[in-house]
Order: C-alpha cells, then sequence, then structure tokens
C-alpha cells in the first residue's frame, strides 16, 4: 500500500505565502507511485484545514504516515510543530525539536559554531528586560562592535525587523524595531561588502552538500523587498567562486550542520568579503523555500539530483530517523 504523505503549508509566520508555493510544489512532485498526498493548509490564525475543512490538528494527522512540515519561520522551523509531531508519534521530514531552536536562534547557533572554531561574526545579544530597564547599560555592553553593524530580532526571517546601522545615533531606534518582533536582539558586526553564498545539506551524520550557489540581492542587502518583491534580486548557480574556497565554504557548511546535530535538510548561508577572500557562516534554515526557483532545490538539481528524487530522499531520512530516536539528542 501506497504511505500517505501529508504536505503541511502555509502557517502562522511572515512567510505564509512562501510556504504555500512551496507546498504546493511538493505536493504536485512527489512521486504519486511511490506515495499517497495529503495537503494541509494552515491559516494565519492556526487553524488547520483538510479539503477545504476546518479540523483539530490531530484529527487531520491521524492516518498520516509522514508528515511534511513545509513551514517556514515562527512555528514552523524552530521545533513547535516538531514537538506535536513527536507527541503525536509520527515521522517527519526535517530537524528535531532542539536542532530546530538551535537553526532557528541566531545567538545559540552562533554560539555554538564558535565554540567548535567555525568562523562567525563578532556578536552580542540584549534581551528585552535588560533593555527596558536600562538602555545606556545595554548600549554600553555592546560598544565594543564596530560600525556599520546588523540589528535583528533573534528568532526570524525573512529579514523582517532587521536593518543595518551605520552610527550610534541610529542604534537605539534599530534594536526597538527589532524588540517589536521579539525578546531577544542580536547585534553583529558587519561583513563589508560582502557577497552571499549559499550550500544545501542533505542527510545525517553522513551529511552532503551541494555546489554553492551566489544571491545578488537587488537591494543594499538582502532584505524583505529584496527577497520578495524586487524582481532584479538574482541567483547564480554554480557560484562563480574558485575551486579553493567554494571546497572550503562546503567543509564548513558540513562542519556547521554537524556542529548542531542538524538532520535531514538545512540551507547554510554565508557571507564572502569580496576584500578580504575570508568568509563567515551567517545562518542556517532547517526548512528552506522549496519553490522550483528556489535555492534549496535549484543547488541540488545543479548538484545532480533532481527535484522528485530530493523529495523521496527526504521522505526516506524522515522515516530513518523516526526510527533512531536518540539521534535528537544534542
Ligand atoms: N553581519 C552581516 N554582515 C553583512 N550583511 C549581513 C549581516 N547580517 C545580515 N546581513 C544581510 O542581511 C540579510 C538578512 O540577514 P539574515 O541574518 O540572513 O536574516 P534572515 O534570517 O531574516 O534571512 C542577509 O542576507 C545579508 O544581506
Ligand atoms: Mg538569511
Amino acid at each position: 500500500m501506497l504511505k500517505t504523505v501529508a504536505v503541511i503549508f502555509g502557517g502562522k509566520s511572515a512567510e505564509h505565502e512562501v510556504s504555500i508555493i512551496s507546498g504546493k510544489s511538493i505536493a504536485k512532485n512527489l512521486n504519486r507511485k511511490k506515495f499517497k498526498v495529503t495537503e494541509i493548509f494552515i491559516d494565519k490564525k492556526g487553524g488547520w484545514f483538510k479539503n477545504g475543512k476546518k479540523q483539530k490538528a490531530e484529527e487531520i494527522l491521524q492516518n498520516v504516515d509522514i508528515a511534511f512540515p513545509v513551514l517556514h519561520g515562527t512555528y514552523g522551523e524552530d521545533g513547535t510543530i516538531q514537538g506535536l509531531f513527536e507527541m503525536l508519534n509520527i515521522p517527519y521530514v526535517g530537524c528535531g525539536v532542539a536542532q530546530s531552536v538551535l537553526g532557528m536562534d541566531k545567538e545559540f547557533s552562533k554560539i555554538i559554531w564558535k565554540e567548535h572554531s567555525l568562523p562567525v561574526v563578532k556578536f552580542k545579544s540584549i534581551k528585552k528586560p535588560a533593555w527596558q530597564k536600562n538602555k545606556k547599560q545595554a548600549l554600553k555592553e555592546v560598544s565594543h562592535l564596530k560600525f556599520p553593524l546588523f540589528v535583528k530580532p533573534a528568532n526570524l526571517g525573512s529579514s523582517v525587523g532587521i536593518t543595518k546601522v551605520k552610527n550610534k545615533k541610529d542604534l537605539e531606534k534599530a534594536i526597538e524595531i527589532a524588540f517589536r518582533y521579539g525578546y531577544k536582539v542580536i547585534i553583529e558586526e558587519s561583513v563589508k561588502d560582502a557577497r552571499e553564498i549559499e550550500v544545501s545539506l542533505l542527510g545525517n551524520d553522513d551529511v552532503t552538500s551541494s555546489v554553492c550557489g551566489e544571491i545578488i540581492p537587488a537591494n543594499e542587502f538582502y532584505d524583505y523587498d529584496a527577497k520578495y518583491n524586487n524582481p532584479n534580486s538574482k541567483a547564480i548557480i554554480p557560484a562563480k567562486i574558485d575551486k579553493k574556497t567554494s571546497s572550503k565554504i562546503k567543509k564548513t557548511a558540513e562542519d556547521a550542520y554537524k556542529a548542531l546535530n542538524l538532520h535531514s535538510l538545512a540551507r547554510a548561508d554565508f557571507l564572502l568579503s569580496r576584500k578580504t577572500g575570508k568568509f563567515v557562516i551567517s545562518e542556517v534554515n532547517t526548512m528552506p523555500g522549496f519553490t522550483p526557483i528556489s535555492m534549496f532545490p535549484k543547488l541540488w538539481e545543479a548538484t545532480g539530483l533532481p527535484y522528485q528524487k530530493l523529495l523521496t530522499k527526504l521522505i526516506d531520512i524522515a522515516e530513518q530517523n523516526f526510527r533512531q530516536k536518540s539521534l535528537w539528542e544534542i
């Protein structure tokens, strides 16, 4: 009998619309000779729908063999939905709870990478209560960081709430903006004149990396507009970088994946300085975009793994991980 795969998309995050396109594309391309596909939509308020009918999540998931949550950002990529699958004992595509948390948190992931001697920018976080209590003191604690700085909500995506700050007088406002979106703000030194290089990763301890790709944002940095509105942002696959740099980036991507004990899949994003040729790992996305033109599947396609085979492989890994729950320990 065919296994039922539930493709879950939409969701409560700012990436709701992208998730719908990704989810629809996965549902369309899954190999029907191997799988029966159920589409599950989560609306912006968190309601679950199957065939247009609103139902309780646990009812919808009752006869599902494997869940494929194509949800980005908050409630999708941050360990919450993964916890639901764990409670219901359903195999699922993607990282476990703890790995999702670490991948999502821009501070925790960097702390771990730093500990593993992987290259990261200088950073410092501020938590809301400390900021509200004494802004002057909080600003003093980040005063060693050199401008320009990037100020970000520590647990968000899609460049929402991110400001590039060029001088001291604009810092306070940028921090206030980032705090609109969460409890913790991360302040990072910037990689000047950076090229944005991305690598796709697949597997468990046997992780493999794709060729490198490059994003050329249409704006000063890859902000929300450059990501979703401005048609002049470009993706170049493979990235035009020398072999040595490319294999170093690939190796670092694999090491960063292992350092967080990631499983299944991720996309690792790098900032490569045009001036020095040095790079840092900036972040990982444990459920990257999956539209037919998204970097994650495109990079695999360029590495010799076409979209449909990639999906089958992810489901195989999900079943394998379900049998080996100890993998989730960090
Ligand atoms: N430290 C940095 N130095 C240079 N550019 C940065 C830095 N941090 C972020 N950026 C720019 O901001 C964009 C969004 O930041 P990122 O941390 O990737 O957030 P998100 O999770 O929202 O994608 C990056 O793609 C890059 O263009
Ligand atoms: Mg990013």
